[in-house]
Protein backbone atom coordinates (compact mmCIF):
# COMPACT_ATOMS: atom_id res chain seq x y z
CA UNK A 1 0.00 0.00 0.00
CA UNK A 2 1.39 3.39 -0.87
CA UNK A 3 2.11 5.46 2.68
CA UNK A 4 1.52 9.21 2.57
CA UNK A 5 4.58 10.65 4.05
CA UNK A 6 2.46 13.58 5.28
CA UNK A 7 1.40 11.27 7.90
CA UNK A 8 4.30 8.72 8.34
CA UNK A 9 6.91 12.02 8.91
CA UNK A 10 4.01 13.99 10.53
CA UNK A 11 6.32 14.92 13.99
CA UNK A 12 5.21 12.59 16.57
CA UNK A 13 6.02 15.35 19.44
CA UNK A 14 6.54 19.35 19.57
CA UNK A 15 10.50 19.25 19.30
CA UNK A 16 10.40 17.13 15.95
CA UNK A 17 8.37 20.29 14.53
CA UNK A 18 10.44 23.01 12.52
CA UNK A 19 9.93 26.27 12.74
CA UNK A 20 7.08 28.08 14.81
CA UNK A 21 10.11 28.98 17.50
CA UNK A 22 7.67 30.94 19.55
CA UNK A 23 4.83 28.76 19.52
CA UNK A 24 6.83 25.70 20.70
CA UNK A 25 8.32 26.57 24.12
CA UNK A 26 4.69 28.04 24.90
CA UNK A 27 3.45 24.95 24.49
CA UNK A 28 6.37 22.90 26.14
CA UNK A 29 5.55 24.86 29.15
CA UNK A 30 1.89 24.12 29.71
CA UNK A 31 3.01 20.44 29.69
CA UNK A 32 5.51 21.12 32.25
CA UNK A 33 2.48 22.82 34.16
CA UNK A 34 0.02 19.75 33.29
CA UNK A 35 -2.52 22.46 32.24
CA UNK A 36 -3.48 24.43 30.04
CA UNK A 37 -5.96 26.63 28.86
CA UNK A 38 -8.18 26.69 25.62
CA UNK A 39 -5.93 27.31 22.61
CA UNK A 40 -6.28 29.31 19.11
CA UNK A 41 -4.03 28.28 16.91
CA UNK A 42 -4.12 30.75 13.50
CA UNK A 43 -2.19 30.33 10.52
CA UNK A 44 -1.86 28.91 6.63
CA UNK A 45 -2.14 25.92 5.91
CA UNK A 46 0.34 23.56 6.14
CA UNK A 47 2.49 24.83 8.94
CA UNK A 48 2.35 22.58 11.61
CA UNK A 49 -1.49 23.35 13.64
CA UNK A 50 -2.81 20.00 13.61
CA UNK A 51 0.47 18.44 14.39
CA UNK A 52 0.83 20.48 17.17
CA UNK A 53 -2.74 19.80 18.30
CA UNK A 54 -1.53 16.53 18.25
CA UNK A 55 1.56 16.54 19.53
CA UNK A 56 0.22 18.40 22.79
CA UNK A 57 -2.32 14.96 22.90
CA UNK A 58 0.31 13.06 23.31
CA UNK A 59 2.17 14.83 25.47
CA UNK A 60 -0.46 15.51 27.71
CA UNK A 61 -2.58 11.92 27.86
CA UNK A 62 0.46 9.39 26.34
CA UNK A 63 -0.25 6.01 24.53
CA UNK A 64 -3.52 6.60 24.58
CA UNK A 65 -4.17 9.92 23.77
CA UNK A 66 -6.81 8.89 21.41
CA UNK A 67 -8.92 8.56 24.20
CA UNK A 68 -9.31 12.24 24.98
CA UNK A 69 -8.78 13.25 22.02
CA UNK A 70 -11.72 14.31 19.76
CA UNK A 71 -10.94 16.03 16.22
CA UNK A 72 -13.41 17.43 14.10
CA UNK A 73 -13.71 20.08 11.26
CA UNK A 74 -15.64 22.81 11.13
CA UNK A 75 -15.88 23.00 7.39
CA UNK A 76 -17.21 19.38 7.06
CA UNK A 77 -19.72 19.61 9.29
CA UNK A 78 -20.78 23.50 9.02
CA UNK A 79 -22.93 24.93 11.44
CA UNK A 80 -24.38 24.92 14.38
CA UNK A 81 -26.05 21.62 14.49
CA UNK A 82 -22.14 20.07 14.85
CA UNK A 83 -21.43 22.20 17.88
CA UNK A 84 -24.97 21.26 19.64
CA UNK A 85 -24.88 17.74 19.46
CA UNK A 86 -20.86 16.41 18.73
CA UNK A 87 -19.37 18.51 20.31
CA UNK A 88 -21.69 18.90 23.37
CA UNK A 89 -21.83 14.83 23.68
CA UNK A 90 -18.40 14.68 23.57
CA UNK A 91 -17.69 17.41 26.48
CA UNK A 92 -19.88 16.50 28.77
CA UNK A 93 -18.69 12.98 29.95
CA UNK A 94 -15.61 12.52 32.16
CA UNK A 95 -11.94 11.95 30.44
CA UNK A 96 -10.91 9.05 30.53
CA UNK A 97 -8.12 6.81 32.62
CA UNK A 98 -7.69 9.33 34.92
CA UNK A 99 -6.47 12.02 32.40
CA UNK A 100 -7.11 15.66 34.08
CA UNK A 101 -8.91 16.97 31.11
CA UNK A 102 -10.04 15.98 27.28
CA UNK A 103 -9.13 17.68 24.09
CA UNK A 104 -11.10 18.70 22.01
CA UNK A 105 -9.46 19.71 18.17
CA UNK A 106 -11.93 22.26 15.84
CA UNK A 107 -10.26 22.47 12.49
CA UNK A 108 -11.14 24.93 10.31
CA UNK A 109 -13.21 26.82 13.60
CA UNK A 110 -13.25 30.29 11.08
CA UNK A 111 -15.94 28.01 8.75
CA UNK A 112 -18.21 28.36 11.57
CA UNK A 113 -21.17 30.28 11.18
CA UNK A 114 -21.23 33.42 13.82
CA UNK A 115 -24.41 31.41 15.37
CA UNK A 116 -22.73 28.18 15.56
CA UNK A 117 -19.42 30.04 16.89
CA UNK A 118 -22.22 31.55 20.14
CA UNK A 119 -23.29 28.26 20.20
CA UNK A 120 -19.11 26.89 20.77
CA UNK A 121 -18.74 29.96 23.63
CA UNK A 122 -20.98 28.48 25.67
CA UNK A 123 -20.21 24.97 25.38
CA UNK A 124 -16.77 26.13 26.34
CA UNK A 125 -17.66 28.12 29.39
CA UNK A 126 -19.88 25.03 30.72
CA UNK A 127 -17.55 22.35 29.98
CA UNK A 128 -14.36 23.98 30.47
CA UNK A 129 -13.81 22.12 33.78
CA UNK A 130 -13.24 18.69 32.19
CA UNK A 131 -12.49 20.00 28.63
CA UNK A 132 -10.20 21.99 26.16
CA UNK A 133 -10.63 23.29 23.17
CA UNK A 134 -7.93 23.83 20.40
CA UNK A 135 -9.09 25.71 17.74
CA UNK A 136 -7.51 26.02 14.21
CA UNK A 137 -8.56 29.01 11.86
CA UNK A 138 -6.36 30.91 9.46
CA UNK A 139 -7.42 33.95 9.86
CA UNK A 140 -8.38 34.88 13.72
CA UNK A 141 -10.59 37.87 12.78
CA UNK A 142 -12.92 35.13 11.61
CA UNK A 143 -12.93 34.09 15.03
CA UNK A 144 -15.71 35.87 17.31
CA UNK A 145 -14.50 37.92 20.17
CA UNK A 146 -15.70 36.70 23.20
CA UNK A 147 -13.96 33.20 21.85
CA UNK A 148 -10.82 34.79 21.37
CA UNK A 149 -10.85 36.31 24.40
CA UNK A 150 -11.08 32.71 26.04
CA UNK A 151 -8.19 31.33 24.44
CA UNK A 152 -4.66 31.95 24.57
CA UNK A 153 -3.66 33.06 20.87
CA UNK A 154 -0.80 31.06 19.05
CA UNK A 155 0.37 32.89 15.73
CA UNK A 156 1.42 30.00 13.60
CA UNK A 157 4.47 31.01 10.82
CA UNK A 158 5.40 29.68 7.48
CA UNK A 159 8.43 27.81 8.32
CA UNK A 160 11.73 28.96 6.43
CA UNK A 161 13.22 27.42 3.37
CA UNK A 162 16.32 26.69 5.50
CA UNK A 163 13.56 24.75 8.59
CA UNK A 164 11.40 22.68 4.98
CA UNK A 165 15.20 21.51 4.15
CA UNK A 166 16.05 20.50 7.74
CA UNK A 167 12.35 18.80 7.70
CA UNK A 168 13.02 17.16 4.21
CA UNK A 169 16.36 15.92 4.72
CA UNK A 170 14.28 13.31 7.73
CA UNK A 171 12.06 11.92 5.02
CA UNK A 172 15.28 11.81 2.42
CA UNK A 173 17.07 9.28 4.87
CA UNK A 174 14.36 7.98 6.59
CA UNK A 175 13.23 6.41 2.40
CA UNK A 176 16.91 6.51 1.16
CA UNK A 177 16.01 8.91 -1.74
CA UNK A 178 18.69 9.64 -3.81
CA UNK A 179 18.55 13.31 -4.75
CA UNK A 180 20.47 16.41 -5.90
CA UNK A 181 20.60 19.48 -3.39
CA UNK A 182 19.49 21.97 -5.83
CA UNK A 183 16.38 19.79 -6.11
CA UNK A 184 15.49 19.57 -2.85
CA UNK A 185 16.04 23.05 -2.57
CA UNK A 186 13.60 23.92 -5.25
CA UNK A 187 10.61 22.01 -3.40
CA UNK A 188 11.55 24.07 -0.27
CA UNK A 189 11.35 27.37 -2.44
CA UNK A 190 8.08 26.23 -4.99
CA UNK A 191 6.14 25.54 -1.59
CA UNK A 192 6.32 29.21 -0.32
CA UNK A 193 6.33 28.12 3.27
CA UNK A 194 4.06 25.01 2.89
CA UNK A 195 5.33 21.96 4.50
CA UNK A 196 2.75 19.62 3.55
CA UNK A 197 2.92 20.97 0.01
CA UNK A 198 7.08 20.45 -0.03
CA UNK A 199 6.29 16.73 1.45
CA UNK A 200 3.84 16.32 -1.32
CA UNK A 201 5.79 17.34 -3.78
CA UNK A 202 8.77 15.57 -2.51
CA UNK A 203 6.61 12.04 -2.67
CA UNK A 204 5.76 12.69 -6.56
CA UNK A 205 8.93 13.46 -7.66
CA UNK A 206 10.08 10.23 -5.76
CA UNK A 207 7.58 8.13 -7.86
CA UNK A 208 8.35 10.08 -10.82
CA UNK A 209 11.99 9.17 -10.77
CA UNK A 210 11.24 5.22 -10.40
CA UNK A 211 13.79 4.93 -8.07
CA UNK A 212 16.67 7.21 -10.57
CA UNK A 213 18.57 9.86 -9.15
CA UNK A 214 16.20 12.85 -8.28
CA UNK A 215 16.99 16.16 -10.24
CA UNK A 216 16.37 19.31 -10.66
CA UNK A 217 14.64 18.46 -13.86
CA UNK A 218 12.86 15.46 -12.32
CA UNK A 219 11.36 18.20 -10.16
CA UNK A 220 9.95 20.58 -13.24
CA UNK A 221 8.58 17.51 -15.28
CA UNK A 222 7.21 15.84 -11.85
CA UNK A 223 5.16 18.91 -10.92
CA UNK A 224 4.44 20.27 -14.60
CA UNK A 225 6.17 23.45 -13.44
CA UNK A 226 7.95 25.77 -15.17
CA UNK A 227 11.49 26.30 -15.18
CA UNK A 228 12.78 29.49 -13.65
CA UNK A 229 15.61 29.85 -15.98
CA UNK A 230 13.12 29.32 -18.71
CA UNK A 231 10.88 32.23 -17.62
CA UNK A 232 13.88 34.17 -16.41
CA UNK A 233 15.42 33.81 -20.13
CA UNK A 234 11.68 34.70 -21.54
CA UNK A 235 11.39 37.94 -19.63
CA UNK A 236 14.87 38.80 -19.97
CA UNK A 237 14.80 38.81 -23.85
CA UNK A 238 10.87 40.46 -23.73
CA UNK A 239 12.34 43.43 -21.25
CA UNK A 240 15.45 43.62 -24.08
CA UNK A 241 13.12 43.92 -26.75
CA UNK A 242 13.55 40.68 -28.31
CA UNK A 243 9.92 39.39 -28.76
CA UNK A 244 10.27 36.76 -30.75
CA UNK A 245 13.10 34.70 -28.96
CA UNK A 246 10.72 35.23 -26.25
CA UNK A 247 7.61 34.06 -27.54
CA UNK A 248 9.51 31.08 -28.60
CA UNK A 249 10.12 30.26 -25.26
CA UNK A 250 6.37 31.22 -24.30
CA UNK A 251 5.70 28.59 -27.35
CA UNK A 252 7.63 25.84 -25.87
CA UNK A 253 6.08 26.22 -22.23
CA UNK A 254 2.56 26.36 -23.61
CA UNK A 255 2.90 24.18 -26.68
CA UNK A 256 5.58 21.12 -25.34
CA UNK A 257 5.68 21.21 -21.82
CA UNK A 258 1.68 21.50 -21.48
CA UNK A 259 1.88 24.04 -19.36
CA UNK A 260 -1.30 25.68 -17.83
CA UNK A 261 -1.54 30.03 -18.80
CA UNK A 262 -1.91 30.50 -15.11
CA UNK A 263 0.93 28.27 -13.88
CA UNK A 264 3.31 30.44 -16.48
CA UNK A 265 2.03 33.95 -15.11
CA UNK A 266 2.64 32.56 -11.40
CA UNK A 267 6.46 31.61 -12.52
CA UNK A 268 6.45 34.71 -14.34
CA UNK A 269 5.15 36.95 -11.24
CA UNK A 270 7.45 35.25 -9.21
CA UNK A 271 10.52 35.77 -11.49
CA UNK A 272 9.76 39.63 -11.46
CA UNK A 273 9.48 39.69 -7.74
CA UNK A 274 12.90 38.16 -6.81
CA UNK A 275 14.77 39.35 -9.54
CA UNK A 276 17.36 41.81 -8.23
CA UNK A 277 18.18 42.77 -11.63
CA UNK A 278 15.40 44.66 -12.51
CA UNK A 279 14.76 48.25 -10.94
CA UNK A 280 12.08 49.29 -8.49
CA UNK A 281 9.82 51.16 -10.62
CA UNK A 282 10.36 48.62 -13.85
CA UNK A 283 8.70 46.28 -10.96
CA UNK A 284 6.25 48.02 -10.23
CA UNK A 285 4.68 48.75 -13.97
CA UNK A 286 5.78 45.27 -14.70
CA UNK A 287 3.40 43.31 -11.54
CA UNK A 288 0.51 45.94 -12.93
CA UNK A 289 0.71 44.21 -16.04
CA UNK A 290 0.79 40.85 -14.49
CA UNK A 291 -1.92 41.27 -12.46
CA UNK A 292 -4.11 42.53 -15.50
CA UNK A 293 -3.03 39.66 -17.26
CA UNK A 294 -3.58 36.95 -14.77
CA UNK A 295 -7.24 38.24 -13.71
CA UNK A 296 -7.84 37.98 -17.77
CA UNK A 297 -6.93 34.22 -17.93
CA UNK A 298 -8.85 33.45 -14.80
CA UNK A 299 -11.82 35.13 -16.43
CA UNK A 300 -11.49 33.00 -19.18
CA UNK A 301 -9.81 34.96 -21.72
CA UNK A 302 -6.73 33.07 -24.01
CA UNK A 303 -4.21 32.89 -21.79
CA UNK A 304 -1.83 32.79 -25.02
CA UNK A 305 -3.22 35.81 -26.10
CA UNK A 306 -2.92 37.24 -23.02
CA UNK A 307 0.72 36.05 -22.40
CA UNK A 308 1.71 37.96 -25.61
CA UNK A 309 0.36 40.82 -24.66
CA UNK A 310 1.84 40.32 -21.23
CA UNK A 311 5.06 39.67 -23.17
CA UNK A 312 4.52 43.05 -25.80
CA UNK A 313 4.06 44.76 -22.92
CA UNK A 314 7.41 44.21 -21.43
CA UNK A 315 9.31 44.89 -23.79
CA UNK A 316 7.54 48.53 -24.16
CA UNK A 317 7.84 49.60 -20.10
N1 LIG B 1 6.17 22.90 11.31
C1 LIG B 1 6.21 21.66 10.78
N2 LIG B 1 7.23 20.81 11.08
C2 LIG B 1 7.31 19.59 10.53
N3 LIG B 1 6.39 19.11 9.66
C3 LIG B 1 5.36 19.89 9.33
C4 LIG B 1 5.20 21.19 9.88
N4 LIG B 1 4.08 21.74 9.37
C5 LIG B 1 3.56 20.82 8.55
N5 LIG B 1 4.32 19.69 8.52
C6 LIG B 1 4.08 18.51 7.66
O1 LIG B 1 2.89 18.75 6.92
C7 LIG B 1 1.85 17.87 7.33
C8 LIG B 1 0.58 18.68 7.55
O2 LIG B 1 0.75 19.56 8.65
P1 LIG B 1 -0.48 20.03 9.55
O3 LIG B 1 0.01 20.16 10.95
O4 LIG B 1 -1.64 19.13 9.33
O5 LIG B 1 -0.76 21.46 8.92
P2 LIG B 1 -1.91 22.52 9.26
O6 LIG B 1 -1.18 23.74 9.75
O7 LIG B 1 -2.58 22.76 7.94
O8 LIG B 1 -2.80 21.90 10.28
C9 LIG B 1 2.36 17.19 8.57
O9 LIG B 1 1.91 15.87 8.66
C10 LIG B 1 3.85 17.21 8.40
O10 LIG B 1 4.23 16.16 7.55
MG1 LIG C 1 -4.79 21.15 9.84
Amino acid sequence: MLEIWTEKYRPKNLDEVVGQKTVIPRLKSYVKSGNMPHLLFAGPAGVGKTTCAIALAKEFFGENWRNNFYELNASDERGIDVVRVNIKEYARTAPIGGAPFKIIFLDEADALTSDAQAALRRTMEKYSRTCRFILSCNYSSKIIEPIQSRCAVFRFTRPSEEEIMEYLQRIVKGEGIDIDEEALRQIAYVSEGDVRKAVNTLQVAASFSEGKKITLKTIFEATAMADPEDIKNMVGKAMNGDFIEARKILDKLLIDQGLSGEDIIKAIHRVVIDEPGIKEEKKIALLERIGEADFRIVEGSNPRIQLEALLAAFALI
